[in-house]
């Protein structure tokens, strides 16, 4: 994890265009996911935006635990290039399913989904939110990145999400903010 972490940290400061940087969630984001998706209810887990996978390593330390499997998404070959890597390297090919390809196409191939981290570009959040809250089993999670850094951006996703009758919703202040969202049981 330690060289994607020191990538990132140069990208940040080099120069590094931002289709290029790895855009990384923090350490303590990841510990959090993991804390969470340990605990999410039976059905998929997926990831929408893998970049070079250390968010992807975070939830399949998990997975592993929770002899589950994670599918993450991602949309550049490059950036895909390199996840592929870190799971070969890592070795966690076994518990890691990549997907070159936009996450909205690959939509209608999901059933019931039990963990969801979304960490895509800011212009798809609310397609995926819908595509993903609609999908969640009961009790299952999404967990949406950037929720403080990016609040104006995000702020009718997130609107949406604390007016949802579906779901229970809240902003929680680790990292760039986690907009986490539960299904609740029940009819929607
Ligand atoms: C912020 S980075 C993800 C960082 C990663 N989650 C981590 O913390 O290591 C966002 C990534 O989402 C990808 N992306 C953007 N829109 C997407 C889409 N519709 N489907 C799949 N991937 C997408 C981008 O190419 C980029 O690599």
């Amino acid at each position: 994890m330690s060289h994607l972490e020191d990538r990132d940290r140069l990208d940040r400061v080099d120069g590094t265009s931002h289709l290029e940087r790895l855009r990384q969630i923090p350490r303590d984001t990841g510990r959090f996911l993991a804390l969470l998706a340990a605990s999410a209810p039976p059905g998929a887990w997926i990831e929408i935006g893998t970049s070079a996978g250390y968010s992807s390593m975070w939830l399949a330390l998990a997975a592993r635990e929770r002899a589950t499997s994670l599918t993450t998404f991602e949309i550049l070959a490059v950036k895909a290039a390199l996840a592929a890597d870190t799971f070969s390297l890592t070795g966690l090919d076994d518990v890691v399913s990549l997907v070159h390809g936009d996450f909205l196409d690959h939509v209608s191939e999901l059933g019931d989904i039990g963990f969801c981290f979304l960490d895509a570009e800011k212009d798809v959040y609310d397609q995926c939110y819908d595509a993903v809250v609609s999908r969640l089993a009961p009790g299952g999670l999404l967990v949406a990145d950037n929720a403080i850094s990016h609040e104006i951006d995000l702020r009718p996703v997130i609107e949406k999400a604390l007016d949802d009758p579906r779901v229970d919703a809240v902003v929680v202040p680790i990292g760039k903010g986690e907009l986490l969202c539960r299904r609740k049981s029940g009819p929607a």
